[in-house]
């Protein structure tokens, strides 16, 4: 027997650099013989998702003696051409009545699977709701359904309790009559006849359907993005003038932390608004007196601290760095507070603010670090750090907070708002394509902040403003004088 080989794309797949992607994969296959691509099969559309899991699994004969060469394209489906129903979610609970029992010692422990019915008359798992032991009166929690989407159907065997069928028009009439539902059992109507009534009822409790905003539904509707950078001038980095500092520019080479600098900075800048981005230093003693500070201008003008363009935020690097002496200790709190400042200001979502610091990582002010972060945390505020060099970055896996939220004194960040990324290992290696180094790193970067962004304007319940039309506005008519006069 020919064996069969079986590709499901999955998480993970696609290395993008986009705030939303619809996405699908399309398979291609080619032997020996043959000298162009042809289609085997393409995944169905998956909505809004980096990661998307496909449930099309692609199935081929396996021969061993050929080379059969496979090709995958993935798509971003103008999502223009989608309907609008991507963007709606329904929330709705249940109850349940007078179910059957299936336990023999005991009650049952019912849960409701909810099919999708596909145009083939196929099914399609989109959600199931937690098991509620013993019982044949559950009460479900409420639960989420985004109108579009699909998930991962396993069909694993479980007592059949019954099933019903509706429609998401009906269910969006609410609670009522209307929306009890009998349960019925087909196998066991058949068997018991006339006696059989159902097997329980269940009832829908209540239902709402809600707009899903994305992130780019607030930034057309004018949410002005404001991105600062903070740079680490710590003595931990080395020496500026010792080629082994992580300061360490020359004309023929430039340090990491321009590099990084410019490779990030190169992807925020496309979220900044207005291109003029607040620059600020932290840990050096600053001319003329060699007073240290943790938070001051780049440019060394704190009344107006903007650089023009992320280049001009390396030109105001490269002259800091000739001027200042990298000192310490090494205090994030300073910048954070700075940002939180202006972020407190602009609570009602108008403004979003993300301070980007280029550190070594070697903190000192861990605790305050973590306060500050917790105060911004309910401010409309991210913070993206990017480690350069080797040093261990421990403490900041602990402030990205991605594995346990982090907390201060016994309170807890009220979101995730910390973006780790260690610049070295996203480099990748010399003779590494650019451009895919360069996507790879942007993806790591800008991951998780439209996540963010939308937790923070959803827990406020900000909603977006319509799309701004950028007007061109004539401000001034001047006639020109006639030929006549
Ligand atoms: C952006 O934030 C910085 C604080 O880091 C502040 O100095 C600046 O005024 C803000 N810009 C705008 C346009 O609000």
């Amino acid at each position: 027997m020919a064996e069969q080989a079986v590709f499901q794309p999955g998480t993970g797949a696609i290395p993008a650099t986009l705030v939303e992607l619809t996405v699908m994969v399309v398979m291609f296959t080619k032997d020996d013989r043959e000298t162009q691509w042809r289609e085997f099969g393409r995944t169905e559309v998956i909505w809004n998702n980096l990661n998307p899991d496909f449930v099309k699994k692609f199935v081929m004969q396996y021969c061993f003696e050929q080379s059969q060469k496979l090709k995958f394209e993935v798509y971003d489906i103008d999502s223009q051409s989608a309907d609008l129903s991507k963007h709606e979610q329904v929330i709705m609970q249940f109850r349940a009545h007078k179910l059957d029992k299936k336990d023999f010692f005991g009650k049952s422990d019912p849960f409701l699977t909810f099919y999708r019915a596909n145009e083939d008359n196929t099914f399609t798992v989109v959600h199931r709701t937690e098991v509620i032991k013993k019982t044949l009166n559950p009460t479900w929690k409420p639960m989420t359904l985004s109108v579009r989407a699909l998930c991962n159907g396993d069909y694993d065997r479980h007592d059949f309790i019954g099933d019903f069928t509706t429609s998401l028009r009906e269910l969006t009439r609410g609670p009522g009559q209307t929306n009890v539902y009998e349960c019925i059992n087909e196998k066991k109507r058949r068997k018991k006849g006339q006696k059989y009534q159902n097997s329980g009822t269940v009832e829908l409790m209540n239902v709402r359907v809600e707009k899903v905003y994305t992130f780019l539904d607030y930034v057309r509707g004018g949410t002005q993005m404001n991105c600062t950078i903070a740079i680490d001038f710590t003595a931990s980095n080395g020496d500026p003038k010792s080629p082994n500092s992580l300061h360490y520019s020359s004309p023929y080479h430039a340090s990491p932390y321009c590099n990084a600098l410019r490779a990030v900075g190169n992807i925020i800048k496309d979220y900044d608004s207005d291109q003029l981005f607040p620059a600020l230093g932290f840990g050096a003693r600053l001319p003329p007196n060699g007073v240290v500070s943790h938070e001051f201008a780049l440019n060394g003008n704190p009344q107006n601290p903007f650089c023009d363009g992320i280049e001009g935020v390396v030109s105001a690097y490269l002259k800091a760095i000739t001027s200042i002496q990298l000192y310490g200790p090494t205090n994030f709190a300073p910048c954070i507070n700075h940002v939180s400042k202006f972020a407190a200001a602009k609570p009602n979502g108008d403004e979003y603010f993300i301070l980007l610091i280029i550190t070594d990582g070697i903190i000192t002010d861990m605790p305050q670090t973590c306060e500050a972060i917790v105060n911004a945390a309910s401010l409309p505020m991210s913070i993206i750090i990017i480690g350069v060099g080797d040093a261990d970055f421990e403490a900041m896996e602990v402030l990205d907070g991605d594995d346990v939220r982090l907390s201060s004194r016994g309170r807890y960040a009220e979101r995730d708002i910390v973006q780790f990324v260690p610049y070295k290992e996203f480099m990748g290696r010399s003779g590494d394509n650019p451009a895919v180094v360069q996507a790879r790193l942007a993806r790591e970067v800008l991951e998780e902040i439209p996540d963010q962004f939308l937790s923070y304007m959803k827990s406020r319940n900000i909603k977006p403003r319509p799309p701004v039309q950028r007007q061109l506005t004539i401000s001034s008519i001047t006639s020109l004088p006639t030929s006549e006069q």
